[in-house]
């Protein structure tokens, strides 16, 4: 199971390490619940993205977590973010990300967006019948449009959204007036956009999504006589959550997407486009931990809860997408796993379930669980249900530890209150 967590994980005796720091002895300093980031694995997922690429670019999917020391550590390695809302800008723009760096998203821009996406000089993506207007009236250059071409991505229905009457992007013949009008109002059309959804275990949606792209892009030629120079093929490759899991290695998933590509643009006679991908849970989903204390401990017939002091508030996958996860003892991780538990958010819903059922050295309070594979789209989404302050998040590197998101407090959330 040890293939779920960071590539710096180990077992020494019987306690796990994370970057080279006892996970217990972190969870004493920090608290729980408690998020580690590893730095060497988010810095070998980027550079291997950004190989599969050649001279096109990576963007960071912020919305799979954004944090400024994140995208800080990601613009090191030359990864750029694709942001979708005014508060995501913010945090790339505090990582020093500006202009050519950036791709701007959204099915529903606000104004404060598009002026932001102006004011840095950022490409943003249409995504509407009249945004081509909008953007020009915020003074917005350049411009790419998302076309939705009918595939069905096999992953869960609430993240998938290269489908036939998706809420995100235009159909082929809605996306081609777009590319000319806003060729009238004299953006300047960049390219094409696709994204046909997240946590996809193969590359057949995806194939076929980027042939009919191909296919999409030389009818804008034929059309209008306006050539994409660039193909952004969004985000969507899946990571293992959990041992039954299978998902191909995102960097093999990024390979045949480019490859695909340029084959489909040769295919149709087209100049070679310059790749952009945009890959959010690949980048940090495998790279994060989360850590959490047990507290109650309930043997029922026939089910054992072992409650965690967290839960939906810091991971609301298993209720969103049924998501499943795995979880370690951490400090106890080379003892018998003699007992199948399922393991209990703290939360007031009966439907707060981490884990169904995984097998544990007999759980007891106080021993602390690790559940790898959480690093996107948990902290993410975290909420301050139940009146829970968000967690902290540390990242780890041989040995060293950073703070990159300090603990919430119940004072920041009374700050809130009138
Ligand atoms: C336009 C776009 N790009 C990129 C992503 C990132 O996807 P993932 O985290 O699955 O790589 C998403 C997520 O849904 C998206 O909507």
């Amino acid at each position: 199971m040890l293939d779920l967590f960071p590539d710096s994980a180990a077992i020494d005796g019987s306690r796990l390490s994370l970057g080279g720091l006892d996970a217990e002895a972190l969870a004493d300093k920090h608290g729980t619940p408690l998020v580690v980031l590893c730095e060497d694995t988010v810095r070998a997922t980027a550079r291997a993205l950004r190989e599969a690429v050649g001279d096109g670019r990576v963007f960071f999917g912020t919305k799979a977590l954004p944090n400024v020391a994140l995208l800080r550590l990601l613009r090191e390695e030359g990864i750029g973010a694709d942001v979708a809302s005014a508060g995501e800008l913010a945090f790339a723009r505090a990582a020093g990300l500006e202009g050519a760096d950036l791709v701007v998203h959204g099915n529903n821009k606000d104004a404060a967006l598009l002026a932001g996406a102006a004011a840095v000089g950022a490409p943003v993506v249409l995504d509407a019948p009249d945004e081509a207007q909008l953007a020009a009236d915020a003074g917005v250059g350049q411009v790419l449009v998302r076309v939705t071409l009918g595939v069905d991505a096999d992953t869960h229905e609430a993240i998938r959204t290269g489908h036939h009457g998706s809420k995100f992007g235009l159909p082929p013949d809605q996306a081609r007036a777009i590319v000319a009008e806003a060729l009238d109002l004299g953006l300047e059309a960049m390219g094409v956009h696709v994204h046909v959804g997240s946590q996809l275990e193969d590359f057949d949606a995806q194939a076929e999504t980027i042939v009919r792209l191909a296919s999409f892009v030389a009818g804008c030629r034929d059309e209008l006589g306006w050539v994409a120079q660039v193909a952004d093929l969004g985000g969507g490759f899946g990571i293992r959550h959990h041992p039954a899991d299978r998902a191909p290695d995102a960097a093999e998933l990024a390979h045949a997407a480019a490859r695909t590509a340029r084959l489909g643009f040769v295919e149709e006679g087209l100049p070679q486009p310059e790749i952009w991908l945009e890959p959010g849970r690949s980048v940090v989903g495998r790279a994060g931990v989360t850590l959490y204390r047990v507290g109650s401990v309930k043997r029922l017939p026939g089910r054992t809860w072992v409650a965690v002091d967290g839960g939906m508030s810091d991971n609301p996958r298993p209720q969103l997408y049924g998501a499943r996860y795995t979880a370690l003892s951490a400090a106890r991780a080379s003892e018998a796993v003699d007992e199948v538990v399922s393991v209990a958010g703290m939360h007031c819903e009966s439907g707060d379930v981490l884990i169904d059922d995984v097998a544990l050295p007999s759980p007891r309070r106080g021993d602390l669980l690790a559940v790898p594979a959480t690093g996107a789209y948990t902290m993410a989404m975290a909420s301050n249900y139940n009146g829970v302050p968000r967690p902290a998040m540390v990242l780890v590197r041989d040995g060293d530890v950073r703070v990159i998101r300090a603990r919430e407090t119940v004072e920041d959330l009374l700050r809130q209150e009138r």
